[in-house]
């Protein structure tokens, strides 16, 4: 936890960002990646082994949304083309992402943004009317739409999480079941529209549904995930065991139906 604290200090990210919880979050998946590195690498291969394939042969400026760690992303492979350029864009950007980008010189360049467009509502003196009224909407400056090859990269069900834990932190007596979905909802419709008009070509990484196993490997729920487009064409799909047994408990483990979709 000291670690964590420490981490999170060191981080460079804006004071809006850490009040959201977007730095904890950042912080809490590179923990979870160490634990669970060895269930992760099917996953992490797959999303590799699709960005690549589906990049366009003629791809020199790429953007990734969501980059977050880097995890997902074959970033040196990719950068393997000398002429290629990458935007990587995240509301945090770690610091082992920093250092990892530091001697690509100008071929690579960070944007720290919130792409909801919602947590300028969110700040110290919060506007719950506006947040509840979904008065937000990604935002229209800050990137051009001159990418050849776009990822959003497992980012879209990430959205709602951290404003709707702010949310409730504020004014628990509105951060219902049933506001989170229409949040989900809201933010999903929203960010497919936001990446189809940014580039060329649009590869979306997302998940779409999670199946629970008890301890004997028996699968006993499913539910689907609190946003599912069906835009666009299903290129490949695959099972992330992304809680391993003991993860989240020691009597179930749960894996995510992951989809990669072009807009
Ligand atoms: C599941 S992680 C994606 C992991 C990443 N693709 C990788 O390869 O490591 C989701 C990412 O979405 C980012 N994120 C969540 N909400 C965001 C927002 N409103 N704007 C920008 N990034 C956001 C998080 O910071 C996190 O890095």
């Amino acid at each position: 936890l000291i670690i964590e604290w420490i981490t999170s200090r060191l981080t460079p990210a804006s004071s809006l960002a850490r009040l959201i919880g977007y730095v904890d979050s950042s912080i809490a998946l590179a923990h979870r990646y160490k634990r669970c590195k060895k269930a992760w690498a099917p996953h992490v291969s797959a999303c590799h082994d699709v960005i690549l394939s589906e990049r366009p042969s003629n791809a020199k400026n790429i953007l990734i949304v969501g980059s977050g760690l880097l995890l997902e992303i074959p970033f040196e492979e990719l950068l393997q083309d000398p002429a290629c350029r990458i935007t990587l864009v995240d509301v945090v950007h770690p610091i082992s992402v920093r250092k990892r980008v530091r001697d690509s010189g100008d071929r690579v360049q960070l944007i720290e943004m919130d792409v909801t467009g919602s947590a300028k509502l969110l700040a110290k003196k919060i506007n719950v009317t506006q947040f509840t009224q979904l008065k937000f909407s990604p935002p229209l400056k800050g990137l051009n739409n001159t990418y050849d090859y776009v990822v959003s990269a497992n980012i879209i069900s990430q959205l709602s999480l951290d404003p709707f834990e702010r949310l409730r932190r504020c004014n628990s007596r509105l951060a219902t079941d049933e506001f989170f979905a229409v949040l989900s909802q809201h933010m999903g419709r929203q960010h497919v529209e936001w990446v189809k008009n940014l580039g060329q070509k649009v590869l979306l990484i997302s998940d779409v549904n999670r199946t629970y196993y008890d301890r004997t490997g028996q699968e006993i729920d499913q539910t689907p995930s609190a946003y599912v487009t069906r835009d666009g064409k299903l290129i490949k799909s695959w099972n992330w065991l992304i809680s391993p047994m003991g993860e989240t408990s020691k009597d179930f483990s749960y894996s995510m139906l992951v989809e990669a979709r072009v807009l």
